[in-house]
């Protein structure tokens, strides 16, 4: 065909499409296993970071050896044996309604909608003694679901981790809750007061001389009100009765 016939220019686009889509999907399929290995492998990273366990000298996967994974019914704070944690996958879990509940309105302090019935906790012990319990917590900030982890210490009050691996909060605003200088005044803080009630929460302003109850405040972000507002509720969902709450009292009563 001449090369200023229609049908030739196209036919030549319709290839150039068809050559270019079997590329891409192509891609997109072979390299799926890929990025799920690494979407795990960044997970182990971020729950090993947490809980203050990375390591230069080992790699990912054998410093996460040292973790273990457990699945916890969330009503009644047991752990489920019969569930792999290998293949539970909580975020999936949320979005099926025979796996999860609806949250009414006051029970959704984290803007989360629906709660896996079930959820991954993970465990560091030294020899019988357990000395770290990781969470997975998330919830709404001003733009996007925060996704993080919590480490307590082995007396499921004390903080010993705190931080996000995954949200879409403005950079140099809401996106300081990736500051390290910020994540670093979580270690130490407590959860629950006396009367058992969550009492951690991110003030406005700075924790000074002054604050009243300093063991349960952290810094409020500048320019963030709502982000900092979203933690601190998240945080109450989590470490509250429809959260771990059922679970971490079980671990305080041995
Ligand atoms: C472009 C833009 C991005 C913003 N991003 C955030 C954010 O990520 N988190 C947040 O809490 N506030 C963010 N804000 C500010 C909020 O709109 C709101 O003003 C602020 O949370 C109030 O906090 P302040 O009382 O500490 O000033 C943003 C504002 C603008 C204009």
């Amino acid at each position: 065909m001449p090369n200023d016939s229609r049908t030739k220019t196209v036919l030549v686009a319709l290839l150039l499409c068809l050559v270019c889509s079997v590329v891409v999907s192509t891609a997109a399929v072979s390299l799926r296993p890929l990025q799920e290995a690494n979407k795990a492998l960044d997970k182990k990273r971020n729950i090993l970071q947490i809980a203050g366990m990375m390591r230069e000298d080992v790699s990912i996967d054998e410093a996460f050896e040292l973790i273990e994974a457990r699945v916890v019914d969330l009503k009644t704070g047991e752990y489920l044996d019969s569930v792999d944690p290998a293949n539970y996958d909580q975020r999936k879990a949320a979005k099926d309604p025979a796996a999860s509940r609806a949250l009414s309105k006051d029970e959704d302090v984290a803007s989360i909608r629906r709660r896996a019935d079930q959820a991954t906790v993970y465990l560091v012990r030294d020899q019988e003694e357990l000395k770290t319990i990781i969470l997975p917590i998330h919830g709404y900030g001003l733009w996007s679901t925060m996704y993080g982890f919590i480490a307590l210490e082995g007396d499921a009050q004390t903080i010993s981790g705190f931080g996000f691996y995954e949200h879409a909060e403005t950079p140099g605003l809401g996106g300081e809750i990736d500051n390290p200088q910020w994540k670093a005044q979580w270690p130490g803080k407590l959860v629950y007061d006396d009367s058992g009630d969550v009492a951690i929460e991110v003030m406005k302003g700075a924790v000074g001389e002054a604050t009243p109850q300093p063991q349960f405040k952290v810094d409020g972000l500048a320019g963030a009100t709502l982000t900092s507002r979203g933690v601190t509720n998240l945080l109450r969902f989590w470490l509250g009765e429809q959260g771990f709450k059922p679970y971490l009292e079980r671990i305080r009563q041995g």
